[in-house]
């Protein structure tokens, strides 16, 4: 394990993030909003810039030698994604705007599958866009949903989860990790159990991805999403997993261009798999690059990405309770590089702003979780979520600002 930390050079690796020489109010930027959206390398940066100033057009529509590069190199990343995820076909993976829209395919999909009635499980832990997609679906359903509640360690109460699966759970909805305070959640043995009643299940991997490489046959997930954006690809794109099966079970999401087989006044046919739900122009670009990301995140490995951030996690959290009055939320034995805290009583947008002055970037706030806020009984928490080319020294100016902060403000 410690070769491994040895070969891993973090000063190289910062090399190939430019933003991460910029100052931020007259101090060296420390990002830790790592949790909110990743930073860039060079290599994601030169692709888009490549694509736009070489190949610009619009893809699966063209016979022009522009259409067909720019076809090929997104039906390349399509490829790149599927064997990142270990999808058995390529067909399975739908590119999405990210998130938040491949969870919307799905929770819109299932409006044709259920009844008055049947029941979806999501967790406690989830982030609001886990939470109003499925909430809606019941509300044009019938469906009811039920949640996996949590302890004070934010882990989920698996004794609880029994408890809810029945012969009437048609889906069951989780986050692989926590976006507000960082639990792994034991994905497999939710998957086990709710497949053995018949449940289909859908993973949030937006959190995770960033850290662990799933791998969607191994856990026989039925959906899986992520955003690019938090794996050190751009915004506005993601993707969205799913089983052939499942996915030819589920309507289309959206109608237009793209997604069609025959059209006429009277009636249209669909495309097959992945078209289907692709209508309109993709984020073609952002596609390209997100393959690009996931090549340049290989290439340093995730294996050494997860030893070296534990290391950060359990640098930043012993130096951060080193602080008076600091409490963390979140201390699941299974997390990952994500702290969550409040100092005393102040008000985490004070201590975040203050930081900022100090050139430290983190998220404060309810994190988009305001169901884990009102379990503990807060406003919200200053969130110090760590990345691979983040540093130990960061976490000291971190741990230095905080402090300041707090001498300010008490
Ligand atoms: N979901 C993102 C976060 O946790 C935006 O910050």
């Amino acid at each position: 394990m410690q070769k491994e930390i040895d070969m891993f050079d973090v000063q190289k690796i910062r090399k190939d993030f430019p933003i991460l020489n910029r100052e931020v109010n007259g101090k060296p930027l420390v990002y830790f909003d790592n949790a909110a959206t990743s930073q860039t390398p060079q290599v994601v940066i030169d692709a888009i810039v490549d694509y736009y100033s070489n190949y610009n057009a619009n893809i699966h529509r063209g016979v022009h030698t522009l259409s067909q590069e720019a076809t090929d190199a997104y039906e390349i990343a399509r490829k790149k994604v599927q064997q990142h995820f270990n999808a058995a076909h390529s067909h399975e993976i739908i590119l999405t705007s990210g998130t938040t829209h491949s969870i919307n395919i799905v929770a819109t999909g299932f409006s044709s599958l259920l009844t008055k009635g049947d029941e979806i499980i999501v967790s406690a832990l989830e982030h609001h866009s886990n939470i109003v997609p499925w909430q809606m679906l019941c509300e044009r359903t019938g469906a009811v949903l039920k949640v996996i509640p949590m302890n004070e360690d934010g882990e989920l109460l698996m004794d609880a989860y029994d408890q809810l699966l029945s012969e009437k759970t048609k889906l069951v909805f989780t986050n692989h990790i926590s976006n507000a305070l960082g639990t792994i959640n034991p994905i497999e043995e939710i998957i086990e159990k709710a497949h053995h009643i018949g449940a289909a299940v859908l993973i949030d991997g937006a959190q995770s991805c960033p850290h662990i490489k799933p791998d969607v046959q191994k856990l026989d997930v039925d959906f899986y999403v992520a955003s690019a954006h938090k794996l050190c690809g751009p915004t506005g794109v993601g993707l969205l997993y799913g089983k052939e099966e499942w996915l030819n079970k589920l309507p289309p999401y959206q109608g237009g261009g793209e997604m069609i087989d025959q059209v006429t006044f009277e009636k249209t046919t669909y495309a097959g798999l992945p078209h289907k739900f692709e209508a309109g122009t993709p984020n073609i670009c952002g596609g390209i690059a997100f393959g690009v990301a996931l090549d340049y995140m290989n290439s340093i490995g995730f294996d050494n990405i997860a030893t070296y951030e534990n290391e950060l996690l359990a640098y930043g959290t012993k130096k951060l309770l080193e602080i008076e009055g600091l409490k963390i939320y979140g201390t699941s034995k299974q997390k990952t590089s994500v702290i969550s805290f409040n100092v005393g009583d102040i008000h985490p947008y004070d201590i975040g702003s203050i930081v900022d002055k100090l050139g430290v970037a983190v998220r404060t706030g309810h994190h988009c979780a305001q169901p884990i806020m009102d379990f503990y009984k807060i406003p919200g928490t200053i969130r110090a979520s760590f990345s691979f080319y983040n540093t130990k020294e960061e976490i000291d100016i971190l741990v230095e600002a905080i402090k300041k902060a707090k001498m300010m403000l008490t």
